[in-house]
């Protein structure tokens, strides 16, 4: 038997959604609170495969999801290549920034997969670990989002300065996204090696770049990296999710070659039934407050995004990341819910 994941990636209409929950392992759950504690920091937790695997599968344990997704973090890459990384309580993801091209010239591929071995190897722990209808997700950001967090140094609402430099020193910054492609297609293929069934690019920051932009610094490096995963592994989906970029889609859609889609919560689902869908299979897309809130109001809108992305592929997702409040009795919820439908 196909996994069912699986299957509505490769084009199948299923009689009942295959769902996973972006972010599905993580602080909501008191099991993840308890092991993250133990093992110090957040990135020693990425680093260390036994520790990483039981994270990846405490969600499926509670829920039995379709897809586990790898635990690790899309900034594990920026770490590799040398930039230091440190996740502060309360203030997230804290990068010394790379604005220049002497601290651009510090980066390096030379280390990358000595430092992301315990990666490839929790990929391998999960793959022998999850049932044989649950399939393996690998991923890892795309150029323009990690871009952002290495240039800003941090999270940002505005991204001044990582279109500053795109605009000021754009041969630098084309060097920057030139680096990421390399090093994101090398990690994507030791996790595919390694056991992962399809993976996942993150592009969170998509929408926030004009039309030109975008082209550039969204479809063009996420074209490569698919055109290179595809010669080296023909038969392994790789699912983009550029959010918030609207009607962008579905130029990303056509130009990058992805094989399916994630949506965000912003997307019309009439625009996605007629415009996108009929391109490539759709995931996504309840807004994780909806699942924050849980109760009727949750269902109704998981009924109405069924009804209308139904009679094309589609995986039951998030438009966005779990946020971390979320009570784990409302994940169950709607667990339950996508289990019975059909
Ligand atoms: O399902 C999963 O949880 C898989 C693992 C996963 C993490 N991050 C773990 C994590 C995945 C797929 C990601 C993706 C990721 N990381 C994205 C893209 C998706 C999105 O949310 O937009 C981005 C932008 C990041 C960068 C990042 N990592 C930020 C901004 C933060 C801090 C904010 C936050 O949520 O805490 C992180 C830390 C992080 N990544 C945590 C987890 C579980 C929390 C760290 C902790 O336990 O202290």
């Amino acid at each position: 038997m196909t996994k069912p994941f699986l299957s509505a990636l490769a084009g199948t209409i299923s009689e009942r959604p295959p769902f996973w929950f972006m972010r599905q392992a993580g602080r909501y759950l008191p099991e993840y609170r308890a092991l993250r504690k133990e093992a110090g920091s957040f990135l020693d937790l990425c680093y260390s495969p036994d520790q990483a695997c039981e994270v990846t599968l405490q969600p499926l344990r509670r829920f039995e999801m379709d897809a586990a997704i790898l635990f690790s973090d899309i900034l594990v890459i920026p770490h590799a290549l040398g930039q230091k990384l440190a996740y502060v309580q309360g203030e997230g993801p804290q990068l010394p920034p790379i604005r220049n091209r002497a601290t651009f010239e510090e980066l390096s591929l030379d280390h990358l997969h000595d430092v992301l071995n315990p990666v490839y190897q929790t990929v391998e722990k999960v793959s022998q670990s999850i049932s044989q209808d649950q399939a393996l997700i690998g991923f890892a950001g795309s150029p323009w989002t990690v871009a952002c967090y290495m240039v800003e140094g941090q999270g940002s609402k505005e991204f001044h300065h990582v279109k500053q430099l795109g605009y000021q020193q754009p041969v630098l910054f084309e060097k920057l996204l030139e680096l990421l492609v390399t090093a994101t297609i090398s990690y994507l293929d030791r996790q595919i090696q390694a056991g992962a069934e399809t993976v996942q690019l993150f592009d969170s920051w998509a929408g926030v770049l004009s039309d030109q932009d975008f082209d550039r610094w969204v479809i063009e490096p996420t074209k490569e990296i698919v055109k290179q995963l595809r010669e080296k592994h023909p038969t392994t989906p790789v699912i983009g999710f550029p959010r918030g970029a609207g009607v962008k889609y579905r130029k990303y859609v056509q130009e990058t070659a992805v094989t399916a889609v994630a949506i965000d919560t912003m997307m019309p689902l009439d625009w996605v039934a007629t415009n996108l869908q009929e391109l490539v299979p759709i995931q996504g897309n309840l807004d994780p407050l909806h699942l924050l809130t849980g109760g009727a109001a949750m269902i109704e809108r998981v009924n109405y995004i069924w009804s209308m992305l139904k009679n094309g592929p589609f995986i039951f997702n998030l438009g966005h990341g779990i946020i971390k409040e979320t009570p784990p009795d409302h994940v169950e919820q709607l667990s339950n819910h996508l289990k019975s439908l059909g």
